[in-house]
């Protein structure tokens, strides 16, 4: 068991959401922190390297399904006139094989990518304007609610809203529900949604891109560790833990921890507080949940939405599958 030495001066309306987040995983049992964190500058160069390793099938299989089936898709999605709205839009690299047959298609739309870091938009804003300088784009800066809110107040146009690359597994199935059930809330009946799951497949094979020999994945968790160190002031020795993945083929989830290996302290300057862990104590950092496809048939009608149709790739291994709000 673990237990902690609190000895904090420090008020938690003080701290910033990270360190509030920290403090409240690390004094779970068991311990655990979100994923959202692995995402620092480091984190996402480490992830950008992920996509690119053969190991993680993810990423291949939803741009097969897209370069295959762009036609289709767009005969699915049979909208005259919309607005491709993205959630979380990263660098639009599998996203623009399908703007671009739209465009080839003559579609009238216009691309409005939601991102929470204007940032993010303004790079990729740029980069389709080099690539796709015919295209309309709009970004879109905020949080995903607040933004599909304002758009259902101020624009009744037709919505396509895309979620790719298995983003929905990062949230636990009762979370998940939750998210598309008020995602469904903020559209118009006859609005779709294209929506991107990995799907239960030879647990060698999914525990391969989450666990690939060159360790990317290890040091995309371990980051975790150097970011409360450099952000927080924790004296993490990352030497000392390791990363565990594990499959549950019964229920699909498969879980990254970060594993220590001997029992210590751990000082984290901004919470002045310590944090003590058992040899081999695990922390909780990532949820990657696999689906079969009755499962996310059960999942769009708890949402309150239709399935239209799957896309999947040739092997089966992973699925975007269009909704429609009744
Ligand atoms: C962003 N998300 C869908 C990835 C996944 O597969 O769960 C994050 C990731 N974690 C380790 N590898 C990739």
């Amino acid at each position: 068991m673990s237990s902690n030495t609190a000895s904090t001066a420090i008020t938690t309306a003080e701290l910033s959401a990270f360190a509030r987040d920290v403090l409240h995983g690390l004094s779970k049992t068991p311990k655990q922190l979100p994923s959202m964190y692995f995402y620092d500058e480091r984190g996402d160069q480490l992830f950008q390297d992920i996509m690119h390793m053969p190991e993680y099938y993810l990423m291949n299989c939803e741009l097969d399904i897209f370069e295959q089936q762009k036609a289709q898709i767009l005969n699915a999605i049979g909208l005259e006139h919309f607005h491709l709205l993205e959630l979380g839009a990263g660098d639009g690299y599998k996203t623009r094989v399908l703007l671009r047959h739209f465009m080839e298609q003559s579609v009238d739309f216009e691309y409005q990518p939601v991102d929470i870091s204007p940032n993010v938009l303004l790079e990729l804003e740029q980069r389709l304007r080099e690539e796709l300088p015919e295209l309309k784009v709009h970004p879109l800066p905020g949080d995903y609610f607040k933004v599909l809110h304002e758009v259902k107040e101020t624009d009744a146009t037709p919505k396509v809203v895309l979620f790719l690359g298995a983003n929905i597994g990062n949230y636990p199935q009762e979370r998940a529900a939750a998210f598309l059930r008020h995602l469904q809330d903020e559209l118009n009946p006859g609005d779709k949604l294209l929506i991107g799951f990995d799907l239960k497949k030879d647990p060698d094979v999914i525990l391969n891109a989450y666990n690939d020999p060159a360790g990317i994945t290890a040091a995309f968790n371990l980051n975790l560790l150097e970011r409360m160190n450099r952000e927080l002031g924790a004296n993490f020795d990352v030497q000392d833990f390791r990363h565990w993945e594990s499959y549950n083929p019964v229920t699909g989830a498969t879980r990254s921890f970060l594993v220590s290996k001997k029992a210590q302290h751990v000082f984290i300057k901004a919470l002045n507080q310590s944090f003590h862990f058992d040899a081999w104590e695990a922390i909780n950092v990532e949820l990657s949940q696999k689906y079969s496809l009755p499962e996310i048939e059960s999942l769009a009608r708890e949402a309150g939405f239709q399935v239209e149709q799957h896309f999947t790739d040739d092997q089966g291994y992973f699925v975007d599958s269009l909704w429609v709000k009744a």
